[in-house]
């Protein structure tokens, strides 16, 4: 979703931006645009619409300057165009601003205040930006004062970098709800929406918490809450490593992160495991845990199928009931709790507001939780009680590959441990680190046969509107999170369902021609979905079949290792990203960055 990148006192701020806003790109947008200032009064503002490199083809020949901001837009109101795009000035021309979130106020503040103000475009952003101006040209307060009256006014969620033209020297910053970091460089600084896009200049950071402001400059920053006290924090270091952002020879960050599953698991091992094949997980979360009835998963996409994933095998493992929520339903209809709940929240990028509408929830009724993340010091990693993180490695394609695969391991790590100290027998016996290690040989060997895919998904999905993915169990499932996957790359209507349902509904839509894939993992099952295959081969559906060894019959299109069955979710899936990835790359499509979506979902 948005990014925002701001820079002061570098010369080499319009690189700095662009490359920046390339960093971002992964988030999803639809326009960008940047402000450079080279100064008082003297700027550049550009903006296109499409992609970053619009946006350098309409720089042309180099721009310079000492400051500025930029930004990537996720359009949420008004179209993606370029009076949409940020950066945005104010009415009179003085000041400037980028954003990220939702004004939900934007238009009651637009009667009470800005009634004689004519505006671009359509945007909430040109309200806050024009707004301040009236703050400061009205009332006569000075930037930072109507900064932070202005802060004070607005509902919503809002991430703000903030430049007057009359001062090329400092950018004015806050946040709400939305991502925002400072980045301290040697006689400048800057502030971005993640580490990632500032890690080629500075591996020091400096978080924003909510409500607050920051007034940026070269050499000097002041943090303030947004009422003016004065707020001290220390940076920290990112473990962020320049070269993980890199696709390397791959044509697309998804099929190199699909490649990356096999290490994933195995620095899994390495982070939670010690020499004697011991789960090693910080007591408190274990003690947290073992002292709850109940568990509640809270996730989103395809975070909440990898929670799907591994409910089943946490309670034979555990003994504990984990129920498995949608977040966004979650937050404004929370059901009846157990006695003693103990939260989960689910999510690759840390950052996603519908989990985060929880996560404060339940912080307010003084629930301890733990987030599952792979995002260092993102935000529900700093809001959330404890944290494991999933060591995956930055996921810079959109589509979810090697987070599920990490976040569906990392469940299991967890539920071992918690597994042996309630002495469950299930878990005592099970050697993970053994069984984790067969697993990612399977998916790498699953990965080799990818030429096969291809083919196969050219057979199945050239000319097809839709598709279904079927399963039971587990596999129903992977089956969900496979045609999430296939849906969002290949824009192939393509939905996942229990094989035993579509008799109940479903099968009205099979036709001469669609393509159903079964998935099928587990031989006491086996009987009952390939009968559901006959019953939709028989109405002329095309049907292909993914089984793991001993579930295969000599006529499986693809067959895949075996392993235990408790981890079936985690190579299951491997086959099923593939044909997502061939099925959009035969389209011509942008593998990595879908149509309308974001990879950090940071609105609700
Ligand atoms: C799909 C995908 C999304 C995310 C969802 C939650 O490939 O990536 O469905 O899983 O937006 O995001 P996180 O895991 O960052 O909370």
């Amino acid at each position: 979703m948005c990014g925002i990148v701001g820079v002061v006192g570098n010369k080499n701020t319009t690189d700095i931006l662009l490359q920046g806003l390339e960093k971002l790109e992964y988030r999803g947008y639809d326009s960008a645009g940047i402000y450079v200032t080279s100064g008082v009064n003297r700027f550049k503002l550009i903006k296109a619409v499409g992609r970053i490199s619009d946006l350098r083809a309409k720089i042309g020949i180099d721009i310079s300057g000492s400051a500025g901001i930029g930004h990537t837009r996720w359009a949420t109101h008004g179209k993606p165009t370029v009076d949409n795009a940020h950066p945005h000035l104010s009415q009179s021309g003085r000041f400037v601003l980028v954003h990220n979130g939702v004004i939900e106020n934007f238009v009651a503040l637009r009667e009470k205040y800005l009634a004689d103000v004519k505006l671009a475009g359509e945007t909430d952003t040109e309200i806050a930006v024009n707004l301040i101006a009236k703050l400061v040209e009205r009332d006569n307060l000075s930037t930072q004062e109507a900064f932070q009256k202005a802060l004070s006014l607005i509902s919503g969620s809002f991430a703000f970098a903030l430049m007057d033209t009359t001062d090329m020297g400092t950018i004015y910053v806050a946040k709400r709800k939305s991502p925002l970091l400072i980045g301290l460089g040697e006689d400048y600084n800057m502030v971005c929406s993640d580490a990632m896009a500032m890690i080629r200049e500075t591996n020091q950071f400096l978080e924003i918490h909510d409500d607050e402001m920051v007034i940026l400059r070269k050499d000097e920053l002041k943090i303030l809450t947004i009422t003016g006290a004065e707020v001290v924090r220390k940076p920290f270091t990112a473990e962020l490593d320049l070269s993980d952002i890199g696709k390397g020879t791959f044509p697309f960050y998804m099929l190199k992160e699909i490649n990356d599953q096999p290490t994933v698991i195995r620095t899994l091992l390495q982070k939670y495991t010690n020499g004697t094949g011991e789960m090693m997980i910080d007591e408190a979360i274990l003690a947290d845990i073992l002292a709850s009835d109940q568990l509640y998963v809270v996730a989103a996409g395809t975070s909440e199928n990898a929670g799907w994933a591994s409910k089943q095998t946490f309670e034979q493992l555990t003994g504990i009931p984990v129920s498995v929520h949608t977040a966004s339903e979650f937050a404004y209809n929370f059901p009846i709790l157990s006695k003693k709940p103990f939260f989960i929240y689910l999510t690759q990028s840390g950052e996603t507001a519908d989990l985060r509408q929880v996560l404060v929830e339940t912080n307010r009724l003084g629930l301890n939780a733990l987030t599952i993340t792979n995002v260092p010091g993102s935000t529900l990693s700093r809001e959330a009680a404890h944290t494991l993180l999933l060591h995956a490695g930055p996921e810079i394609a959109v589509a979810s590959t090697k987070a599920y695969t990490a976040q569906v391991a990392m469940m299991l790590i967890l539920a071992k441990a918690i597994g042996v100290k309630l002495s469950n027998p299930q878990a005592v016996t099970l050697d993970l680190v053994r069984e984790l290690g067969i697993a990612a040989t399977a998916i790498a060997a699953i990965v080799d046969m990818k030429e096969v895919i291809d083919d196969l998904t050219y057979q199945y999905t050239e000319d097809t509107r839709n598709c279904f993915y079927i399963g039971r169990g587990s596999d129903y499932h992977v089956a969900k999170e496979a045609s999430l996957k296939m849906k969002e790359i290949s824009y192939i209507q393509c939905e996942g369902f229990a094989a035993g349902e579509l008799k109940h509904g479903t099968i009205a839509l099979i036709e001469e021609g669609t393509p159903v894939i079964a998935l099928i993992s587990d031989l006491r099952l086996a009987p009952h979905t390939r009968g559901n295959l006959m019953e939709v081969y028989s109405r002329g559906a095309n049907t292909l079949v993914i089984a793991t060894e001993a579930c295969a019959i000599d006529e499986d299109e693809i067959v895949i290792p075996n392993v235990h069955p408790l981890l079936t979710p985690l190579v299951t899936v491997i086959p099923t990203q593939l044909l997502a990835y061939y099925a959009s790359l035969h389209r011509g499509l942008d593998v990595d960055k879908p149509r309308n979506l974001a990879k950090s979902v940071t609105v609700e």
